[in-house]
């Protein structure tokens, strides 16, 4: 352990017998607490933290060199080190006149290109000129892809509900379970529906088997012919899409510069061009931006995504906290739960260092969550009286974007920030004795029921409050949690751009498959065997039941 973890270790000790509630009600706790950035307001008063705590952060983030390894991420080095790449996701959304160089080439006029593409694109489906193989006009654009290819747009076209150009819808399927297909066309007509094969490798697995079925669906409705006007793709790899049937005329570019997970800004955020306008999606470009401004130039100390991936090392490491909640109290949020799964989880969930060394300190949170109020009747118990410290983040709006005169709104906002406050203070037994006593409760039953009412309190979180979830707001809250996510990263010393967990898997289902068609026997393991033995016995079952139907 260096220095800085050492100090961090010790001063951790000492600040478990003290008082969230004590440090919350020092009235200079705001000056160095809450951080303001254009319109975000973000409230960190609520964390287990002094100044003294930020210091000896920032000394560890100092020791990691953190601002250096930023600097070498916007100068385009390789820092994706075991793909030797650099993740350049902010040129994507580079709306100043700066060059940003992938090893001494300007990516910019690349980027540029694409997204007139975009435009022209989003434009001529808008404006009705992109029509269906039959002349019709299209009315909705079904995304197919996954993870990164997956996430990032559903997360945005459904926050972004509020702004979608009339007439046109986006919808998603990523999952190779041939339900999610079947359900999100069931209602849909061929004529009027456009897909958008969403692949950087344009070699998943789940994509091309997805794509390959709508494909089919096209086909059986509209003819061989009627491919070219409803497929799209969006690909690093122009060759596979061509292969696929998809004219290279009909594929929108990215580069292996971007990762999947932070591909939104690309053009496999054209799903969400094409529902919102390409206008929004230009706005929550210039959102991301503004905070890729400020990750770059503010001082750590004054730097929220700085402070925020320090926070999350501290509660990792020096709390043993093993999960964060993401409470959004925005509907429209309701996938950003899902969606920083992916980002945290798959960027930090390593155990080797950049150097091949195992870490020495635990890595990625278990990201999870919901929308409140539903948290609340659900899991919020195991919050506020669980034997685990979850820290926890609030994301709420000032304004709803579904103005009513009846109040939800604010009792939304309330709920908030009640829980956020429950949290912190909690109730301790004397409280609790003192309350069922005025309630006419006689001792013996008083006894009996506090000890199960006793809040501990001390549990932190953040809240994030913004004016309301508009496209340039998306945008820097995603933006926010890439770098928070990066910062983490280099804290812990691994490589948060690769993602090798995934490959065995990956391997073993190719390698399984056979087995399970009935082509081959015996793939896989003992249990394998035997759980795919009972596949197949339980499919002639039903086979039979079947054939006696019909006999
Ligand atoms: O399996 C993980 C992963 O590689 C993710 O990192 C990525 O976002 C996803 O698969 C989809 O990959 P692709 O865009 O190449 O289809």
């Amino acid at each position: 352990m260096s220095d800085a973890w050492n100090a961090l270790a010790t001063h951790a000790d000492q600040l478990r017998s003290v008082s969230l509630a004590s440090l919350i009600d020092d009235p200079n706790r705001c000056d160095r607490f809450v951080r303001q950035l254009g319109e975000l307001h973000v409230d960190l008063t609520r964390h287990l933290a002094t100044n003294e705590t930020i210091d000896l952060l920032l000394s560890l983030a100092e020791e990691r060199s953190v601002t250096a390894m930023r600097d070498a991420m916007f100068a385009g080095e390789p820092v994706n080190t075991t793909e030797h790449r650099p993740a350049l996701h902010v040129a994507l959304r580079n709306t100043s006149d700066r060059p940003i160089l992938a090893e001494g080439h300007d990516v910019m006029p690349a980027v540029h290109a694409v997204l007139r593409k975009m435009r022209k694109f989003c434009n001529a489906i808008h404006d009705g000129t992109w029509t269906g193989a039959s002349g019709r006009r299209i009315d909705t654009v079904v995304n197919i892809g996954i993870g990164g290819s997956d996430l990032g747009p559903v997360m945005a076209t459904e926050a972004l509900r509020p702004w979608w150009s009339s007439g046109i819808r986006a919808r998603f399927v990523s999952n190779v379970d041939p339900s999610h297909l079947a359900d999100t066309t069931s209602d849909l007509d061929p004529a009027t529906t456009l897909f958008i094969i969403a692949s950087k490798t344009f070699g998943t697995q789940e994509t091309l088997a997805n794509a390959h079925a709508a494909r089919r669906w096209i086909v059986e409705a509209l003819g061989d012919e009627a491919v070219s006007r409803h497929f799209v793709a969006v690909s690093t790899n122009a060759e596979r899409v061509e292969n696929f049937g998809i004219d290279p005329e009909n594929m929108f570019e990215f580069w292996d510069w971007v990762g999947g997970r932070y591909s939104m800004w690309s053009a496999i955020g054209l799903s969400i061009a094409v529902a919102v306008g390409f206008d929004q999606f230009e706005r929550m470009l210039e959102g991301a931006h503004e905070i890729d401004c400020h990750f770059r130039d503010a001082p750590p100390a004054e730097n929220i995504p700085i402070v925020l991936g320090l926070l999350d090392c501290w509660y990792r490491d020096c709390w043993q906290c093993q999960s964060r909640a993401v409470l959004p109290y925005d509907q429209h949020l309701h996938r950003l739960p899902a969606y920083l799964q992916q980002l945290e989880m798959e960027s930090n969930g390593k155990r080797t260092r950049l150097d091949g060394s195992p870490t020495t300190h635990g890595t990625a949170f278990v990201v999870w969550g919901e929308p409140g109020t539903n948290g609340q009747h659900s899991f919020h118990q195991m919050l506020h009286q669980g034997t685990t410290m979850v820290p926890c983040d609030f994301f709420i709006a000032a304004e709803s974007c579904e103005p009513t005169e009846d109040g939800r709104y604010d009792m939304l906002v309330a709920n908030c920030l009640a829980q956020a406050e429950a949290l912190a203070r909690g109730r301790d037994l004397a409280q609790i004795e003192g309350a069922l006593r005025a309630s006419g409760m006689d001792e013996a039953d008083v006894a009996a029921l506090a000890p199960h009412k006793v809040m501990p309190g001390n549990r932190p979180s953040t809240t994030m409050l913004y004016k309301r979830l508009d496209p340039a707001t998306l945008g820097r809250l995603i933006a926010l949690h890439e770098h928070r996510v990066f910062v983490q990263g280099v804290i812990w010393g691994i490589d948060s751009f690769d993602q090798w967990g995934v490959e065995l898997g990956k391997h073993l289902a190719n390698e399984i498959l056979p087995s399970v068609t009935g082509a081959t026997f015996g793939s896989g393991d003992a249990t394998t065997q035997h759980l795919t033995a009972r596949v197949h016995a339980l499919r002639n079952e039903l086979r039979a039941v079947a054939r006696r139907c019909v006999g």
